[in-house]
């Protein structure tokens, strides 16, 4: 099915997605949870001789379209991987303009996707974040708690390992507190202790830009995803692409160390 895609730069809405009653006629059971590593937005830049600020400003568009047919298709979770532990070892203008880009996101999208229905919850260390930042993802949360539609997580100063850590603090605590029995520590009471307590495992694990890497995002939570790797890069990543990513996830036998 043809995608209507507007000119770059047009007003808002800078794209449309087809409908979703003209894609998945076979009725495939969605998957729960989809997250996404978004990459290749300096790929898309230099492609262009843009500044790399640009391809990251352009890959909120497509975070736009992707949140917007998550929604639609009524997908329980989508969590995309914005910032991560590691990205504040880029030069300091990229975080610069990442972390402005950030703090626009928070301010000029929430209450679209509050009428939208969408609970907004960030996962990873945000105390290292500025106060600004934090107050607008503090009010961005209560906000939208209430929402019964798409769980949508930004994974923002987020890594894995560290967040595995902060959960392994945490058990300890409960156990020196006398709350928790260390021989009663399972994977669930691991589980509830990360900054992802209570939603799905991710079933559905995509990653842009052709690289075959998982650069540390939700180790635990994706034990037994399946990953999609498209070379698209994550600023032409369209809602079509999406579809064709979850064609690929319909098609996979998922045995999860059994037989069938
Ligand atoms: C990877 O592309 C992408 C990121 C490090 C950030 C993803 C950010 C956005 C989609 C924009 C929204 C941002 C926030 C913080 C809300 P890359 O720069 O590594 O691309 P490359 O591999 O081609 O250089």
């Amino acid at each position: 099915m043809a995608l209507f895609r507007i000119r770059r730069g047009a007003p808002e809405p800078e794209r449309q997605s087809p409908p979703a009653e003209d894609w998945n006629p076979s009725g495939f059971a969605l998957p729960r949870h989809v997250a996404i590593i978004m990459d290749g937005n300096g790929r898309w830049a230099a492609r262009r001789s843009l500044p790399r600020e640009m391809g990251h400003r352009e890959g909120v568009k497509s975070m736009r379209e992707i949140i917007r047919e998550s929604g639609r298709l009524k997908i329980e979770a989508l969590t995309l991987y914005a910032f991560s532990t590691e990205n504040w070892s880029r030069p300091k203008d990229e975080v610069g303009a990442l972390m402005s880009l950030m703090l626009d996101c928070f301010r000029n999208e929430i209450d679209e996707l509050n009428r939208s229905g969408v609970r907004v919850r960030v996962i990873g260390d945000v105390s290292r974040l500025p106060d600004t930042h934090r107050a607008e993802i503090a009010s961005a949360s209560a906000r939208t708690s209430g929402n019964a539609g798409l769980k949508l997580n930004l994974a923002l100063n987020y890594g894995g390992r560290d967040e595995l850590v902060r959960a392994a603090r945490a058990l300890a605590r409960d156990c020196a507190a006398g709350i928790l029995d260390p021989d009663s520590i399972c994977e669930a009471s691991l589980a509830a202790r990360l900054d992802t307590a209570g939603l799905p495992d991710v079933d559905l694990l995509i990653r842009t830009s052709g690289e075959s890497r998982l650069s540390n995002f939700l180790p635990f939570q994706s034990a037994y995803a399946e990953l999609v790797v498209t070379p698209t890069l994550w600023p032409d990543f369209t809602a079509e692409e999406f579809h064709r990513a979850l064609d690929e996830y319909f098609s996979r036998d998922r045995r999860f160390g059994g037989r069938k």
